[in-house]
């Protein structure tokens, strides 16, 4: 992943530059809905979910199992009850299912529904899968996506999370009917919370101010901004200390070095 670091030693001019590149990132990202949140690995949802894996970007290969993990505790915070459907309880889960879609091949397959995936393991703060790859799924871009009806304080919402993912496949074989469905294209409609409540709290975001004579400088040490597609991460940086923050759409890191 690549980055950029602003080192408080840069000209006047560097700055001025990367911020203009910072603000265009920020004007080209309005349109970016912010599905996930990636910290330390994990992907918090728009649900309630914290996925440990699989991994966002990663490759994956058809007619393998790929490993899947949910935290369905909220990181300690949601009790074991909350997990299970009909609990009644103010904050919890009502449904959490996954299916495997893709834009590029069109193709919607069921790695779990119903209740299942929140039932078993009973205990267990994580529940696992260790979904093997239909051989019938061609190479490309795939959307790893969780569906998830939960209540926060009685406010009942519905989260679609996709995390982008890629399979590879050098021998497709074999039909897919079994666990597949209708592909009914991406995004799809969905009601979530302004953010998965599990999140621990990030630094406020910062206004870039221009002025007569250019960009002012922001006063607080530390730049946060949403990048589209492809472009990178800004961030800024106090003596001694650098923090730094990349964000790719939908999802944010966060570094911090001493
Ligand atoms: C993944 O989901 C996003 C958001 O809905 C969509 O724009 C994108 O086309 C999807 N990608 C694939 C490979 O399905
Ligand atoms: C589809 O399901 C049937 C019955 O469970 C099974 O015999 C068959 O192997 C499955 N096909 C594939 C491609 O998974
Ligand atoms: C789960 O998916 C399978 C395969 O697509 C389907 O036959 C079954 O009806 C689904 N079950 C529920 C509860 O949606
Ligand atoms: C995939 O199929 C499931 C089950 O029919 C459906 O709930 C979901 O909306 C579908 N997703 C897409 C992107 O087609």
């Amino acid at each position: 992943m690549p980055w950029v670091l602003v080192r408080p030693s840069f000209r006047h001019t560097d700055h001025s530059a990367l911020l203009l590149f910072i603000f265009s990132s920020l004007l080209l990202s309005v349109q970016t809905v912010i599905a996930q949140t990636l910290i330390n690995g994990q992907v918090f949802s728009s649900g309630l979910a914290i996925l440990d894996a699989p991994a966002p970007q990663s490759v994956q290969h058809a007619g393998s199992n790929m490993p899947i993990a949910i935290d369905i505790s909220g990181d300690g915070k949601l009790s074991q009850a909350a997990s299970i459907p009909g609990s009644g309880l103010a904050t919890r889960f009502d449904s959490l299912e996954i299916y495997l879609v893709s834009a590029q091949s069109k193709f919607n397959v069921t790695v779990s529904n119903g209740t299942g995936l929140l039932t078993q393991e009973s205990g267990s703060t994580v529940k696992h899968l260790n979904w093997p790859i239909p051989t019938c799924l061609p190479s490309g871009s795939y959307n790893f996506t969780l569906y998830e009806g939960s209540h926060i304080n009685n406010q009942g919402f519905f989260s679609i999370t996709p995390i982008l993912i890629t399979i590879q496949n050098t021998a497709v074989s074999g039909d897919c009917t079994n666990d597949t469905n209708a592909y009914l294209g991406q995004p799809q409609e969905s009601s979530p919370p302004p953010q998965n409540p599990f999140l621990p709290s990030l630094s406020p975001p910062i206004t870039v101010t221009i002025g007569p004579s250019g960009i002012i400088f922001p006063s607080q040490s530390t730049v946060t901004v949403t990048a589209p597609p492809s472009t990178v991460t800004v961030v800024m940086v106090s003596i001694g200390t650098t923090t730094f923050t990349s964000t790719l759409p939908g999802q944010t890191e966060i570094i911090t070095s001493v």
